[in-house]
């Protein structure tokens, strides 16, 4: 699977993950723009020197690519970086949004500041840098955007609030993009990786050996190219095992007399799945009131 004349943006990739990716894919003939603000875990500094390391690593492998340092954190630095692979190399076929810094603190202790700070790098990053890439990708009807989502956000993890949810609210724009671009031949994934980085040092036990960023990659890859067969999809990647996040839904109960009584009354119903219960997977709002529609329906 080859990436001969395709242009690559990867976010915070100048280390970790990122520049896996980008390693990947410009082995893959991809021409990849290698952004990294350069700062520390939580956000804090920021030095040209960590993109421009990895574009030099790229380019002594025989590949193209070119440094770019603005933050995905404000809607300029998202434009800029857009706007940095146009300049390079003509267009952009590919978006990686995978920038990140933590900022982890007990719900009740987290402060305004820890709240901003991550929103405004994974999720609000998110929406600055894949808006002009979407109307670029839109125009020439064609694009990949994979966004970097976490267990985190899909299923929840201890004193990370902020991160968690802005990790959460990745998939919910990813699920619109996946719609909105559909006519436009633009794919939007997902992926919650797990790997051993600077994020994760420390804290994976003795599974760290078996999870390097160069395991998640390939995902990547296969989502970043032409073959990609999904849309509004995510997908858990950690170490070569590859599975599915469902966003699903039970078959649910219709209550003749809707109550809070009544709810209490038939929650198990309610909540269960499998087992008989058929469960639905909408991949739109609109498929989800025809579920609910036909539902009542039966009702009657
Ligand atoms: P990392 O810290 O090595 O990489 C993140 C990169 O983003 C850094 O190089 C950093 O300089 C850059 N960055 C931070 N703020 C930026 C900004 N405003 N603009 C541009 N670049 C910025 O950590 P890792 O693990 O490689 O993380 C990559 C992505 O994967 C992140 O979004 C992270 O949340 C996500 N992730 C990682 C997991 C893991 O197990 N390592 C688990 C789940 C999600």
């Amino acid at each position: 699977m080859r990436f001969d004349g395709r242009v690559v943006i990867i976010t915070g990739s100048g280390g970790g993950l990122g520049r896996s990716h980008a390693l990947e894919l410009a082995r893959r003939g991809a021409k990849i723009l290698v952004n990294d603000l350069g700062g520390s875990l939580d956000g804090s500094g920021g030095s040209a020197s960590a993109a421009q390391r990895v574009v030099d690593e790229i380019i002594a492998l025989g590949g193209e690519a070119a440094a770019n340092s603005d933050s995905v954190a404000t809607p300029e630095g998202g434009e800029a970086i857009v706007q940095a692979a146009v300049d390079a190399f003509g267009r952009v076929d590919v978006l990686v949004n995978n920038a990140g810094i933590l900022r982890d603190k007990a719900f009740h202790k987290m402060d305004a500041t820890m709240i901003d700070l991550v929103l405004d790098v994974h999720l609000k990053g998110g929406f600055y840098v894949s808006q002009p890439a979407f109307r670029v990708m839109r125009e020439q009807k064609y694009g990949r955007i994979i966004s970097t989502t976490s267990a985190s956000g899909m299923f929840g993890n201890f004193g990370q609030a902020n991160y968690g949810a802005a990790k959460a609210g990745l998939v919910g724009l990813t699920r619109v993009m996946a719609l909105e671009g559909a006519d436009y031949g633009i794919k939007a994934n997902a992926i919650a990786p797990i790997a051993l980085t600077r994020m994760t040092e420390g804290i994976l036990g003795d599974l760290a050996g078996r999870l390097a960023p160069e395991s998640v990659s390939p995902m990547v890859a296969y989502l970043a190219h032409e073959d990609c067969a999904v849309t509004g999809h995510v997908y858990s990647v950690a170490g070569g095992r590859i599975a599915r996040i469902l966003v699903a839904e039970t078959q649910g109960v219709v209550l003749p007399s809707v109550s809070a009584e009544a709810v209490r009354d038939n929650l198990t119903e309610i909540d269960q799945s499998g087992d008989g219960h058929a469960d639905y997977e909408p991949l739109a709002l609109s498929e989800e009131v025809v579920i609910v529609a036909k539902a009542l329906s039966n009702a009657v």
